[in-house]
């Protein structure tokens, strides 16, 4: 007889994950509104084009510095929280293609 139970549990962790991927989460949503006003413009739909490059994935620090004003992006006005929600917008842009 076959150790049944392992390959149960193991199926069963396999669907829980995907059923937790399936689910889009709060900050995803609220980063998207907050990226479509306030960053769509430069960056596009996919945030993957254009001058400005791919920024998909990019990390808190990273957009905190950008949305302070670098280079050839203005300053724009993102509270914390938002600058938070943004980051996982974009990270699920990138986990998402
Ligand atoms: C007016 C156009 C414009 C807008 C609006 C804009 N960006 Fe940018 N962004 C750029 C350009 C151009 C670059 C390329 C970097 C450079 O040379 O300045 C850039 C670069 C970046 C980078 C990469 C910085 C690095 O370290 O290389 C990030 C992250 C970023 N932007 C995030 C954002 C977010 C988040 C928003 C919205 C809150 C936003 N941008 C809105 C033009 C814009």
């Amino acid at each position: 007889m076959p150790p049944i139970l392992p390959r149960l549990a193991a199926c069963l962790a396999v669907l829980t994950v995907s059923a937790a991927h399936a689910e889009t989460p709060p900050p995803v949503i609220a980063g998207k509104a907050l990226f479509e006003e306030n960053c769509i413009t430069c960056h596009g739909p996919t945030a993957s084009h254009g001058r400005s490059g791919d920024i998909r994935g990019s990390d808190y620090y990273r957009v905190r510095n950008a949305t302070g004003g670098i280079e050839r992006m203005p300053e724009i006005d993102v509270t914390d929280d938002e600058i938070r929600a943004i980051v996982a917008y974009l990270a699920h842009l990138k986990t998402a293609q």
